[in-house]
């Protein structure tokens, strides 16, 4: 699997997003078997490229290659000085992001409202890649299906895309109207797919190693990109990739590995964003990795209340302790019950 010169260790991928997939999340799930991981989006606005937010999102540092950044704006010019001002600052790959339902830039809606302007969606692509080209730097982008359910677009889209000199297409298979409701469907990245000769990867409620196949079975696509069912569960990666090469699945992981992987990631978020800050973010990852533990309801919600780092970490082995004397392997109340 490669994305222009760079050779990437598998097919799953982790996907963008914003207040989650920050430099400590993508590391972790490229150490627990992603093969691939975008960074948050980073807006094409000048004036916000000195934020702390901004800069943390550039922040690369000790990050596993190809180095991802994705872009977020809705003027051709502006999204090529972006894209060159990320290349300067070591951007391998360059994003475009037409998949966000709901994100304003300069007043305009960018991300998926795209998709609905075409001359303009596929102006910024070429202005992009023009922008990269010299560097030696592919373009993807990233996109739904379409506008609404009338309004499915994304195959026009993509062989315009590829006619830009796109490289790689990932489809979330929702249109903007849906936001995240309803179902993912497949037909629209299977068409997509069929009709370009992109690097397509299919994205949207895959969460388990056997859904992982179907749909790579089911679109023909190239690849598979995970988001949600990844928070709270980097190793769902791991999961994917041993089971799309064995036709196996793994284990469930050892509590006492499960306690050090979210200790380690604590001490990276504090270090990233220092302790304030660091404890505040380190909650929701916290919940994510807790929820559907047993005793987690009452656990969560006494650790929301805790303002250091170090109650924070004794509050989290405190309760893994307790998980492990329950059960060996990381065991679900769902499971349980199943
Ligand atoms: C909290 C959150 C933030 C997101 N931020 C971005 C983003 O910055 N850029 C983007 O292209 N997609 C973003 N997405 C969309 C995801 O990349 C992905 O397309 C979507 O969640 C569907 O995949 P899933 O069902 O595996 O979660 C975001 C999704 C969530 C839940």
């Amino acid at each position: 699997m490669n994305i222009g010169p760079h050779e990437l260790a598998n097919n799953v991928f982790a996907a963008p997003m914003a207040g989650v997939t920050d430099r400590p999340f993508r590391m972790l799930c490229r150490a627990l078997g992603a093969g691939y991981a975008v960074s948050e989006m980073v807006t094409s606005r000048r004036d916000l490229w000195a934020s702390l937010k901004t800069s943390r999102r550039a922040n690369h540092d000790g990050e596993p290659g190809p180095i991802a950044v994705q872009i977020a704006g809705t003027d051709a010019a502006m999204m090529a000085d972006a894209a060159r001002y990320n290349v300067d600052r070591g951007a391998q790959i360059i994003d475009i992001n037409m998949g966000c339902p709901a994100k304003k830039v300069c007043n305009k809606w960018a991300g998926s409202a795209l998709m609905q302007d075409e001359p303009l969606a596929v102006a910024i692509a070429a202005a992009v890649v023009q922008a990269c080209a010299p560097h030696g730097v592919p373009v993807t982008l990233k996109m739904r299906t379409g506008w609404s359910q009338s309004h499915k677009n994304a195959v026009r889209l993509a062989g315009a895309f590829e006619d830009a000199g796109v490289q790689m297409i990932t489809v979330h298979g929702r249109t903007r109207e849906q936001g995240y409701g309803g179902h993912a469907e497949y037909d629209t990245i299977a068409a997509v797919k069929r009709a370009t000769r992109l690097t397509v990867i299919a994205n949207g409620d895959i969460n388990s190693p056997q859904k992982a196949k179907y749909v790579l079975d089911y679109t023909g696509a190239d690849g598979i990109m995970i988001g949600r069912a990844a928070q709270g569960r980097p190793w769902i990666f791991r999961e994917i990739e041993h089971y799309l090469k064995t036709g196996n699945q793994l284990p469930p992981p050892l509590v006492t590995e499960i306690h050090q992987v979210l200790i380690a990631h604590l001490h990276d978020l504090y270090a990233f964003y220092g302790a304030d800050a660091g404890v505040k973010i380190a909650r929701k990852h916290i919940s994510w990795y807790t929820k559907g533990l047993a005793g987690s309801a009452s656990f969560r919600h006494a650790m929301n209340q805790l303002q250091s780092t170090e109650e924070q970490l004794s509050a989290v082995n405190r309760f893994f302790e307790q998980q492990a004397q329950l059960h060996e392997h990381l065991r679900y109340e769902e499971e349980l019950a199943a």
